[in-house]
């Protein structure tokens, strides 16, 4: 009937259901309401619960109001029944609210097929364990969790949700959120909080721009189409370990009121809608862009040259993607600042030159004594594109045999495309396809 890979608090409540679930809470502990008038009787009685309170399953076909004005708090987790999908079909809508209800174990709701379209729970703000309103919370239309402000994991994805309640969040490890109709994630997103985990897996269809203001996030994944902007109203310093975009993000932009961004590895993947990619960063270590045929251009500030940490550069399936001059295409202005420290170079099938590796191949060929030594490559690879002219092999070549790049796995590092290809294509076409499948592999496994 329903499966047991759910989270603990869940099994919790399963297990109270198979063992005391004819029992009444006249104690006020673990019970199930079934009714209108169950709620009035565990609110009359007990503003406190020390056990779980379980939503379900309901007789008749009008909708019914649960009303839990009265309890404080709820010391298990505020759950539902585990309904088969043709309980589910012949159960009424319900609708749950308390006003005076503050802080709660665990809340799950909609972790299985429920008919729940009103959540109120205003002065909820403290959840010890988890906030979970499910996938298939799939009637839920109105959610009111204003005072939410603590709980060590949120995720919410009721996906018919347009009105969402909420004010801020304080502290809280792990959020995530999947598609629904609501048209802001201010609430969610822009807190200068520090958290581990932030997933906005979207489509949110009324959403066009996601401000995300967390002072530090370990993992950030964005896929939507919208557009990102770093830096929230509050945010002075943020630091992401790893930022993922993918599903037509359209545009990434810093915020003006950030003193300082820092990121590890930003990484773009799966058609991401940008177009030109700026990285005004303070710090950047890791650029990884795959499938991302849309983007044009990619511009390095002037304090890329002091990115430190040894950069990582891997770029594949970027067809449009121009990278052979370090200048703009419509005035003078650099818009390609090699950073001082490369680690590792991956550029497969771009449109690319030999100029535009002029400060980097400089560098590499300065003595070791150098202000700027040479860098210390663990990998270089460049397969120019059929677009590109102007690539030499011969400077590669020759730092490859002074010791200066890496003599790493791949036979073929540099083809050479001096000459506009021709019948040589054939020839090579073989050997780039191999290439190009041997680094999605290091890219994938490095994701
Ligand atoms: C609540 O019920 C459980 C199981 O019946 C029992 O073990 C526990 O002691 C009860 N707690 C209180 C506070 O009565
Ligand atoms: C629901 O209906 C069943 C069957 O008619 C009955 O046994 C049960 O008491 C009803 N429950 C409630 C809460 O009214
Ligand atoms: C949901 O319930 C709350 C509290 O009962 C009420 O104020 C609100 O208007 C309801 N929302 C909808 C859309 O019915
Ligand atoms: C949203 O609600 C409509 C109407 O109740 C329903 O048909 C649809 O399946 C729901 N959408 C999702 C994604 O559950
Ligand atoms: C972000 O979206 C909101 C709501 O649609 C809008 O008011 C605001 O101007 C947008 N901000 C930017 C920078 O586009
Ligand atoms: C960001 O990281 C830098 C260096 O890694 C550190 O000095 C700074 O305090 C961090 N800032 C935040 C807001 O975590
Ligand atoms: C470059 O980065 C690597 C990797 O973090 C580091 O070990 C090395 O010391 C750095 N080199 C310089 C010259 O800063
Ligand atoms: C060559 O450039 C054109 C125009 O930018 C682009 O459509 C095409 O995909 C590119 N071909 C390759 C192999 O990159
Ligand atoms: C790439 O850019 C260079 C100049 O920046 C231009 O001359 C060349 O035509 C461009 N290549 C393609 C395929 O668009
Ligand atoms: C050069 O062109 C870019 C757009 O390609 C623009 O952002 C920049 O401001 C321009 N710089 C100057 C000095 O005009």
């Amino acid at each position: 009937m329903f499966a047991f890979s759910c989270a603990p608090g869940v099994a919790e409540l399963l297990v109270f259901l198979l063992c005391c679930s004819s029992v009444f809470a006249a104690d006020c502990n673990s019970t199930w309401i079934k009714s209108p008038a169950d709620a009035d009787a565990l609110r009359r009685n007990c503003p406190i619960v020390y056990g779980h309170v379980g939503i379900g399953p309901f007789n008749g076909t009008s909708t019914v109001h649960i009303n839990l004005d009265g309890i404080t708090m709820i010391g298990g987790t505020l759950g539902e029944y585990p309904y088969s999908r043709h309980e589910y079909d012949t159960q009424p809508f319900y609708t749950l609210s308390s006003s005076t209800l503050r802080s709660v174990d665990a809340v799950e709701i909609g972790h299985y097929d429920s008919k729940v379209v009103n959540l109120t729970l205003p002065n909820l703000d403290y959840v010890d364990d988890y906030f979970k309103v499910g996938q298939s919370a799939y009637d839920l239309t109105y959610l009111d969790i204003t005072s939410l402000e603590t709980t060590s994991t949120i995720k919410l994805y009721a996906p018919n949700l347009t009105t969402l309640h909420h004010t801020r969040l304080r502290n809280v490890l792990e959020l995530i959120v999947y598609p629904m109709k609501i048209d802001s994630l201010d609430s969610l997103a822009n807190n200068p909080i520090a958290l581990e985990d932030a997933t906005f897996d979207g489509p949110f269809p009324n959403v066009n721009n996601i401000t995300i203001g967390f002072t530090s996030v370990e993992d950030l994944r964005i896929n939507d189409n919208s557009l990102v902007i770093l830096g929230g109203t509050s945010t002075k310093d943020m630091n992401i370990t790893q930022l993922k975009l993918s599903g037509d993000v359209t545009d990434l932009k810093r915020s003006a009121q950030l003193n300082s961004l820092e990121i590890d590895t930003l990484a773009l993947t799966a058609s991401s809608s940008i177009t030109d990619l700026e990285l005004p960063f303070e710090n950047l270590r890791s650029l990884k862009i795959q499938e991302t045929r849309s983007l044009k251009s990619i511009t390095l500030p002037p304090q890329a040259l002091d990115w430190a940490g040894g950069f990582h550069l891997y770029i594949a399936t970027a067809p449009d993607l121009n990278l052979t001059s370090l200048y703009s295409e419509h005035n003078s202005t650099q818009t390609w600042y090699w950073p001082r420290n490369v680690s590792y170079i991956n550029l497969i099938d771009i449109t690319t030159s030999t100029e535009f590796f002029d400060p980097f191949l400089a560098q590499q060929n300065a003595p070791l004594d150098s202000k700027y030594p040479p860098s210390v490559l663990t990998s270089f690879s460049v397969l120019p594109s059929t677009n590109s002219t102007g690539f030499n092999c011969t400077p590669f070549n020759e730092l490859l045999e002074s010791g200066r790049l890496p003599k790493s796995g791949n036979a073929i590092n540099c083809l050479d495309r001096t000459k506009p290809a021709n019948g040589a294509i054939s020839v090579h076409l073989p050997i780039s396809f191999i290439a190009v499948s041997a680094a999605f592999a290091i890219f994938n496994s490095m994701l």
